[in-house]
């Protein structure tokens, strides 16, 4: 059976602060840049959750909007959207909470829920510019 892709596009906006705690100060600013600031920043993060797999036969879906929004809001949204990545999530703890961490975090946190035989790719735009995918 032909396999088709859906795509989802939310949203979050989050703080954080790129930082390796085995680094001396220097060696921190000079790798992370602005990402380093102590004080942390926030970005806008647009994400985009893609499910690849076969229709339904009876209800002609690859998974129901409805229900993969759901999941991405339970899964995601609550968890990540206005809090600071470092501060306030067991996630980013000691995980340095780089657009590539939060991707696969986010695909790790999806993916279980899935029914089997669907498959899940992440994009995740950490500016207009610059945005990561996993798996690639
Ligand atoms: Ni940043």
């Amino acid at each position: 059976m032909n396999k088709i892709a859906i795509v989802r596009c939310e949203h979050f906006n989050a703080a954080h602060r790129l930082h390796n705690k085995n680094w001396s100060d220097v060696k921190n600013k000079e790798v992370f840049g602005k990402c380093n600031n102590p004080n942390y920043h926030g970005h806008n993060y647009d994400l985009e959750v893609k499910v690849i797999g076969a229709c339904d036969p009876e209800t002609g879906y690859v998974i129901d909007t409805k229900i993969l929004s759901n999941l991405i809001k339970d899964k995601v949204l609550d968890r990540f959207d206005h809090k600071n990545l470092n501060l306030d999530t067991q996630e980013f703890k000691d995980l340095n909470p780089t657009a590539e961490n939060i991707a696969i975090v986010i695909y790790d946190l999806l993916a279980p829920e899935l029914a089997s035989g669907l498959a899940l790719k992440i994009k995740l735009y950490e500016t207009p510019r610059n945005y990561v995918e996993y798996p690639y």
